[in-house]
């Protein structure tokens, strides 16, 4: 064998962008040659982010380029590098951020329109959206939409909401982009780039012949040349995987902790990757990429007849949603094969089209078919230890074949399937009489399975309605899924299979009335709407707001975000970015694995004996206080949650520490969780008091009702999944006890005084910075000021340096989630839909320690009654104390679960009187001058205008008509549109949580320093900042700088959260700013036509200070519980959303056709700021309200710890059309400028989706007869849909009835 050794990193790879550096998380440098990409950039890169590292996110894409000696062609394609071993990259070209632009070089168009076009708030994601779009455009300079939005399938953004990045690069396909000006655009100019390093191609021709060897300290890494090659080494080490995308390999390795002495890379072997035509079908070697199988298979439809291909069309469709362009660019289809996860997409389309595999071992060739026999793993039928797949025979289809494939998962695109299937008959020629039929579905066991019994049964029957009613029968006979099975949703996974069935059964028919238009009747009209799913369409929208500004002025303007270009060049430093330390130590944490127990022991004696591993660090090593009187930082004696830190391990990197960490041995001894909101009620388990308000007389009320109706619901939580997980450095400054606090937090007051009084010194020797957040949501006000006390502790006790980046799954365990919620209410009408009386109860999940509960639901309680004046009104509220981990704030802060609870009773009384919902909410609804149940005055004047404006700018009724006309003429799919009003406060309760400092310099050449105590998340704090200051001080925007947020410039800072933050920050920087022009005027008047920096020289020699503190004092609020009155939030924010949507009953699915939204920004100090909060913030309500789903198990172990498992919305998700408009002609005298804060009202207009789906759904059941007052809670999954979509499928699946010809009900 003809072997070269290649030491681990520097030659197995050559960068185009300069690797030189690191991201703190990748600092690893031994041992890394088999390590996935991200943990290997050890010299200096920081543009690629890890916000996963398990391929589900995209923040880490880089672009691959390979050079095959053969073809002599250039390959280029975007990977997630979190999945990329170091050692598959010798002789590529590896593009990361940095080397598609710099500021320091040039940007790119790329980077500079998704500036320009504010596709970036915390950055985070930015360079892996960069990269995305860079690969597109190296293979497609003119790309069409759909490429476009396809090419983003597997990027995901928490923030922005996506329309803004999917709008900057419209450009690129010659369209208008949003709200920028294309005039402002350099051009792009493809000759630009860089080209395909000379010397690995050279090295790519000498190579051919050379088997490369990676020998690592457990891991051999092997890429053998030729076929025989690979064959002796398969031989040799049997149990060696072939890895090719490692994206089933490298996650068994990542999550499953599988470890490989040996691993075979066929990279280079020509034989598996031909691309042959052959008489019977498409031969395709086993290492080709799913992409390129994509681009075969077009390429191949688009030349044969449609007869012959049927499998291939069936496999595109599957290609088409099949996880991200990141991961179908690594993923290969033998590996998919030979990895057969049961929810695999393609491998039932290869099953029922009978797929044929080539194998070689050096016993010789064989083939072997791609049963279902296969894939469940049968030893007979299975490929031998020495064999490998050479290449995959899909054979071409036969005229009277018919093939479908479908798939229904928790999120359209880039999610792992809840059950999938594909389908094929073979009809005798020029009849309906089945000849062959083949069935399979995966995400029913731990393998694909056959419906193959049932299909036996089915042979020789004709394909009508008696056929499907028996099929039906047959398969939910024989495909079993036990109650318990894992993954839930037993009913659904069978309603699922029939439902797909009979989409076959549709297609089937549809197909053979093409086929012989004499021989076969037309399929009814409505029944057509079964057919066909929902696309992904790019979607388009429109941004109303009014500039009135002079273009001078920097206020009023939609300026970019102040880091918008370092977001895109990767520039942009975050915490985990940070240069290495002198000695730095990385920190993992031991978390409890149980709910509720007493502590027996820890045990570190094993993770002492890890190489590298310092120190470990319990409670005992705090020297003051251990966290907060409502909650430690290390866990003492009792755990109260799983995921609560008992100790941390500290090690020279940070998998030496992780693998510490997994050493200690915690003995515990278990007691009684309480888990639920209904234990805790039975326990009488509360966090606080009752929070209670009431106005009028409730009995009253009631007695006067017409009727009165009762009912509950429960809202489900959220994952923050920011993009940045929780990160902290500290670093011990080696005198006077000093130390430097770099963290991830909204609250750097808070993580000072907590390290300080854990360490037992005074604040000031605490400096805490805050450069930027990726991305906080609420979720990192009080967490952090925690994590940074474990970091402190440990660089306490070790005297060195120490940095702690939670992995994803450690961040969404132990953070907690917003509050679960539960109500019950009792609502009392009149029969003209007039509410009299409401009586409601409202109780939340709080988790195992107070964190910010109470405060929730006071907010609950206070904003219970949205935009309703309810006469007679009583709510009460609890915040329920259990064992799971603390929930915590999340933007909107309650209010998205009061406002959908307010919707869901005042729906039912909509329900109840048969009229429609928009005239009930348009009678109950606040007018003019009033006062909210707690008696605080405001003014619903725009509560209304934004009603009217939306009902028209909608379209509202026209649309209403064309929907319910929709709905007559389809059966299977329905359309939904709804309406939904917003009263919300921005602020707090209490008036100290507004106050505000600030702190400006102006240096004598008259550049200008701005410092204040609000947080960069993403949200453009500093932007508007900067806006403030250019106008106040009345000099250009350039001439100002805005460097971090810190402890030492403003102290006692308040959290940045309420929506307030720019507001209050932004009147003490205006303090400041007024107060030096003051002492500037003097000089001024004396030379008015002199420049800023003469003013500022003369200042200076006239021993004027150029430093000024500013300070707001904050907004004037309270509420006295006792008497349940106050004047409790600054001031209202009003808005209107019209969401419309189209429903599959068959499956759950569901496609957002449109969104208007009207809100009453006042006067927007920048409107790209503030529709991206509001476009951002109503995307993550539509995720929390139809799409993220908690799960936790009856342990308290959560199982949604990452992007595999909980779904936030991605661009598949956003409306086609999208338009948000700023009511016209308003003022908030009371807030900066008088504009008002945006950060948070956007999520609960989420809910209109929510609504408007509930709409489809009642006309369903209405349709089909059923209840129309049912209840539906949230998140409204696809699984809620589609078994509240009550038909005869559901209804065998239920009762386990299996009546024959049940179907023909629905056919007749
Ligand atoms: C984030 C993410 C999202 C995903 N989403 C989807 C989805 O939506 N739908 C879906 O269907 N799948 C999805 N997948 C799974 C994906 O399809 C598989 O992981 C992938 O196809 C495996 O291919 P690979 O080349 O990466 O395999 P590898 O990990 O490289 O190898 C997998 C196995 O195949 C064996 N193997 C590979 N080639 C050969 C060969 N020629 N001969 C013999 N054995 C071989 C290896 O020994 C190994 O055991 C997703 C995966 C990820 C990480
Ligand atoms: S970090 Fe690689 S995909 Fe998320
Ligand atoms: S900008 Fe996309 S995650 Fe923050």
């Amino acid at each position: 064998m003809n072997t070269e050794n290649c030491p681990p990193l520097l030659n197995t790879s050559q960068m185009t962008g300069d690797l030189g550096g690191g991201n703190a998380n990748k600092r690893e440098m031994e041992n890394q040659a088999f390590s996935s990409l991200t943990t290997s950039f050890a010299v200096c890169l920081t543009g690629t982010k890890k916000g996963c590292g398990i391929g589900g996110c995209g923040a880490c894409t880089v672009m691959i380029s390979t050079y095959d000696p053969v073809s002599k062609k250039i390959l280029h394609y975007p990977a997630n590098s979190c999945l990329l071993p170091i050692c598959s990259l010798h002789g590529t070209a590896v593009t990361t951020v940095e080397g598609v632009g710099s500021t320091k070089t040039r940007i790119h168009p790329i980077q500079e329109r998704l500036a320009k076009c504010h596709g970036s708030q915390c950055g985070f994601c930015t360079p892996g959206m960069v990269m995305s779009m860079y690969a597109l455009l190296r293979n497609h300079p003119e790309p069409s939409m759909e490429q476009i939005t396809a090419a983003l399938d597997g990027n995901l953004c928490r923030c922005t909401g996506y329309r803004p990045i999917i709008e900057s690069y419209k450009s690129f396909a010659g369209m208008r982009s949003g709200l920028c000006n294309p005039e402002e655009f350099q051009p792009a100019d493809p000759s630009q780039e860089f080209i395909f390093p000379p010397e690995l191609m050279r090295m790519a021709q000498e190579q051919q012949g050379r088997t490369l060897v990676f020998q690592g300290e457990r891991t051999m890494w092997i890429s053998p040349a030729s076929l025989r090659e690979l064959l002796e080494l398969k031989t040799k080490y049997p149990k060696a995987p072939v890895v090719v995308g490692n994206t089933s390999v490298g996650l068994d390795m990542k999550i499953g902790g599988v470890h490989h002495p040996v691993i075979l890379h066929p990279d280079r072997i020509s034989e598996l990757r031909i691309v042959n035509n052959t008489n019977n079908g498409l031969v395709i070697g086993a290492a080709c990429r799913l992409a390129q199988l994509r681009d075969i298979l077009m390429k191949a439809v688009s030349g044969l007849p449609e007869e012959k291909t049927k499998i291939f069309c069936a496999l595109l469709q599957q290609l088409r949603t099949l996880a991200g362009e990141q991961i179908r660019s690594l993923a290969s289809l033998g590996g998919h094969i030979v990895s057969r996860g049961s929810t695999w997409d393609l491998n039932p389309v290869l099953a029922v089209g009978n797929s044929v595999l080539n194998l070689t071992s050096t016993d010789g060739k064989r083939q072997i078919p791609l049963t279902d026999d296969f894939l469940s793993g049968c030893k007979n039928a299975d490929i031998k230890p020495n064999e490998i797949i050479v290449s995959v025979l899909i054979p071409y289809s036969k005229k009277d074949d018919f093939v479908s494939a479908f798939r229904q998962a928790e999120r359209r695109k880039n999610a792992l399937s809840i059950v999938n299937s594909a389908m094929r008959v073979l009809f005798k020629p020029g009849t309906n009489v089945i000849m062959d039929l083949n069935i399979l579905y995966g995400g029913i066991g731990s393998t694909t399975v056959s419906a193959r019994k049932s299909c036996q049964k089915l042979v020789g029957r004709q394909w009508n309605e008696h056929m499907l009613g028996e099929a039906c029968r047959l398969v939910l006979g024989e495909i079993f899924l036990s109650p318990s099975a894992p993954g839930g949703k037993v009913e659904y996974r069978r309603a699922l299979l029939v439902s797909f069935l009979f989409k076959f059964y549709l297609q089937v028919l549809h197909g053979l009335k093409i086929l012989d238009p004499s021989k076969y009747p037309d399929l009814p009209k409505k029944y057509m709407s079964a057919l066909g799913n929902f696309e992904c369409r790019p979607p388009q929208g429109r941004q109303v707001y009014q500039v009135k500004q002079p273009p001078q002025d920097p206020v009023g303007h939609p300026i970019m975000h102040q880091s918008g270009v370092k977001h895109a060049t990767g520039e942009a430093v975050y915490c985990d970015d940070m240069h290495p330390i002198d000695g730095e130590l990385s920190l993992a944490v031991v978390k409890s694995s149980k709910a509720h127990a007493k502590i027996v022991s820890i045990d570190a004696s094993e993770a002492f004996k890890v190489p590298g591993v310092v120190d470990v660090v319990t409670a005992s090593d705090v020297p003051g206080e251990n966290g907060t009187k409502n909650e430690k930082a290390f866990a003492e004696e009792e755990v109260i949650c799983v995921g609560q830190i008992i100790c941390a391990v500290v090690a020279e990197s940070d998998i030496q520490a992780k693998r510490g960490a997994e050493k200690v041995k915690i003995q515990y001894e278990e007691l009684e969780p309480i888990l639920t909101i209904e234990d805790a009620i039975k326990h009488n388990s509360y966090i606080g008091k009752e929070k209670k308000v009431e106005k009028g007389n409730i009995e009253k009320g009631f007695n006067s009702a017409d009727e009165i109706i009762e009912g509950e619901m429960h809202i489900g939580g959220q994952e923050h999944f920011y993009l940045e997980p929780n990160s902290v450095l500290v670093v011990p400054r080696g005198e006077d006890n000093e130390m430097d606090v770099y963290s991830s937090t909204q609250y750097s007051s808070n993580v000072q005084e907590l390290v300080a009084s854990a360490l037992d010194i005074q604040s000031n020797k605490i400096m805490c910075h805050i450069k930027r957040v990726g991305g906080a949501f609420g979720g990192k006000i009080t967490k952090p000021s925690y994590f940074a006390v474990i970091a402190a502790v440990a660089a306490n006790k070790t005297g060195r340096p120490v940095r702690f980046i939670l992995e994803r799954h450690d961040d969404m365990l132990i953070v907690g989630n917003r509050h679960p919620f539960f109500g019950k209410y009792k609502v009392g009408f009149m029969n003209d839909g007039r509410i009299v009386a409401a009586d409601i109860q409202a109780y939340i999940n709080a988790g195992c320690t107070p964190d910010e509960s109470e405060m929730v639901i006071e907010f609950i309680v206070l904003k219970m009654d949205n935009a309703y004046k309810i006469p007679n009104f009583r709510v009460r509220g609890r915040a329920c104390k259990t064992h799971l981990p603390s929930n915590t704030a999340f933007r909107g802060f309650g209010f998205p679960q009061s406002g959908l609870f307010a919707e869901t009773w005042v729906t039912a009384v909509a329900t109840q009187t048969g009229l429609p919902p928009e005239q009930v909410r348009d009678m109950n609804m606040y007018e003019g001058l009033n006062v909210t149940p707690f008696k605080e005055q405001f003014d619903a004047t725009n509560l209304r205008k934004c009603w009217t404006e939306c009902l028209e700018k909608s379209e509202y009724y026209s649309r209403k008509t064309a929907a319910e006309e929709f709905n007559k003429q389809n059966y299977w799919k329905k359309k939904g549109i709804a309406i939904i009003p917003m009263k919300f406060t921005a602020g707090f309760n209490k008036t100290f949580y507004h106050q505000a400092a600030a702190l400006v310099h102006i240096y004598k050449d008259g550049s200008v320093l701005v410092t204040h105590g609000g947080v960069e998340l993403g949200q453009g704090i500093h932007t508007k900042m900067l806006q403030v200051a250019s106008r106040e001080l009345k000099v250009p925007l350039s001439y100002i700088h805005l460097c971090e947020t810190s402890t030492t410039t403003v102290p006692n800072a308040l959290i940045t959260a309420g929506s307030v933050g720019s507001e209050t920050n932004g009147k003490a920087v205006q303090d400041a700013c007024q107060i030096l022009r003051k002492r500037l005027e003097p000089i001024i008047q004396k030379n008015p036509e002199g420049k800023w920096e003469d003013w500022i020289k003369e200042a200076f020699q006239e021993s004027i200070s150029l430093s000024a503190t500013g300070y707001f004092k904050g907004y004037v609020t309270y509420m006295n519980w006792e008497k349940e009155e106050g004047h409790a939030f600054p001031y209202f924010i009003f808005g209107v959303a019209c969401s419309e949507v189209e429903i599959d009953c068959l499956t759950g699915d569901h496609q957002n056709i449109r969104t208007d939204i009207v809100m009453d920004a006042c006067f927007s100090i920048n409107p790209a700021v503030d529709i991206g909060q509001i476009e951002g913030g109503f995307i993550q309500g539509v995720g929390l309200f139809t799409m993220e789903e908690i799960k936790v198990s009856p342990e308290g172990k959560q199982y949604t710890l990452g992007p595999d498992t909980y779904k936030i919305p991605a661009v598949c998700d956003i409306p086609e059309q999208f338009n948000v408009y700023f009511l016209p002609n308003t003022r908030n005298p009371i807030a900066i400028y008088s504009s008002k804060g945006m950060g948070e009202a956007g999520v609960f207009l989420g809910s209109s989706v929510f609504f408007a789906i509930r709409d489809a759904i009642a006309s369903v059941r209405k349709e089909r007869g059923l209840p129309e007052n049912f209840t539906l809670n949230s998140p409204l999954t696809t699984e809620q849909i589609r078994m509240v979509c009550a038909d005869d499928f559901t209804e065998m699946v239920m009762n386990h009835c299996f009546i024959l010809f049940p179907i023909l009900r629905i056919l007749n």
